[in-house]
């Protein structure tokens, strides 16, 4: 069912890697929606990932970057505006990437040059990429752009290593350059900070299961999946929430604001005390 939310709308979708990918269904429900998009990706996912197939299943023009080089990015923008026949009316961010938890490396034995290029990949690609935006003066008036979180930003999850540091400096990019791109052009900056989702990205986090089973049990509608995300993206790329920006804005079914439910209660009982 469509509701031609984003009708005449163009824009860029980063991090379709698999079906599994929260982008993936947002690429989807954008082009549903009545959208013009582009793809992008590192260039290994052309080898690892299948963003050539949705390319082509959603007639959509598939542009490499590796968001870590400038010049990747400079060519994405002015090949995105060329195939698109204009100016962007939405992005999104969807990229992370942390080399110390894939090499298994404890927090607190953390490699630096690991650690400097997660940050790199994770959340400095998201400033590079709203300067060049901004540079090229590429996002229409009232634009919006998203990029996706955690909230292992704001509370430690053991296992989450520097990702969590990655994610509390991408939230703060979002405030940083939210304010300055709304005074340019009134584009909006957010984040949408998701509960944990069966992906690549997810599940390469030590102890995945079990911190997605316990935000399942903590969170009173349960953990939101990467179809409602993309439905919150797509009403973040909508004209409905022009006045949202510089926002980290948690989509997790209220893992966030909740204390302890009571399955989580009940686990902890002691009979014999009762
Ligand atoms: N899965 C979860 O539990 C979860 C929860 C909250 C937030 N997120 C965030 O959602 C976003 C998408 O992750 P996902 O879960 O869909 O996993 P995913 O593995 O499908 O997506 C991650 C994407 O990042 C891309 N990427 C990595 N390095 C890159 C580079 N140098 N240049 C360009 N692209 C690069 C990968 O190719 C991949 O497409 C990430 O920011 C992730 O941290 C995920």
């Amino acid at each position: 069912m469509s509701n031609n939310l984003l009708k005449g709308k163009k824009g860029i979708i980063f991090g379709a890697l698999n079906e599994q990918s929260i982008a993936w269904k947002v690429a989807e429900l954008c082009v549903a929606e009545g959208a013009q998009i582009v793809l992008t990706n590192a260039p290994v996912a052309a080898k690892i990932g299948q963003t050539e197939a949705l390319s082509q299943k959603l007639n959509a023009p598939l542009i490499y970057a590796d968001v870590t080089k400038m010049e990747d990015l400079e060519n994405l923008v002015n090949g995105a505006t060329e195939a698109l026949g204009g100016n962007l009316d939405f992005v999104l961010h969807s990229v992370g990437m942390s080399l110390n938890i894939r090499k298994k490396n404890p927090y607190a034995d953390s490699n630096y040059d690991y650690m400097h290029q997660t940050f790199d990949i994770s959340a400095m690609s998201f400033h590079r990429l709203m300067q060049t935006l901004m540079k090229k003066d590429a996002m229409n008036e009232w634009g919006s752009i998203v990029g996706l979180s955690y909230i292992a930003a704001q509370r430690t999850f053991p296992d989450y290593g520097e990702m969590a540091d990655a994610k509390s400096l991408l939230e703060s990019f979002a405030r940083s350059f939210g304010y300055h791109y709304g005074k340019k052009k009134h584009v909006r900056v957010n984040t949408i900070s998701q509960s944990p989702t069966k992906t690549t990205a997810g599940s390469g986090v030590g102890g995945f299961d079990a911190f997605y089973n316990y935000a399942d049990k903590m969170s009173p509608l349960g953990n939101a999946n990467a179809e409602a995300c993309a439905q919150y993206c797509v009403s973040m790329f909508s004209d409905y929430t022009r006045m949202v920006t510089m926002q980290n804005l948690f989509h997790d079914g209220g893992f966030s604001f909740t204390g302890i439910s009571s399955e989580l209660m009940d686990s902890f009982r002691d009979p014999a005390a009762e």
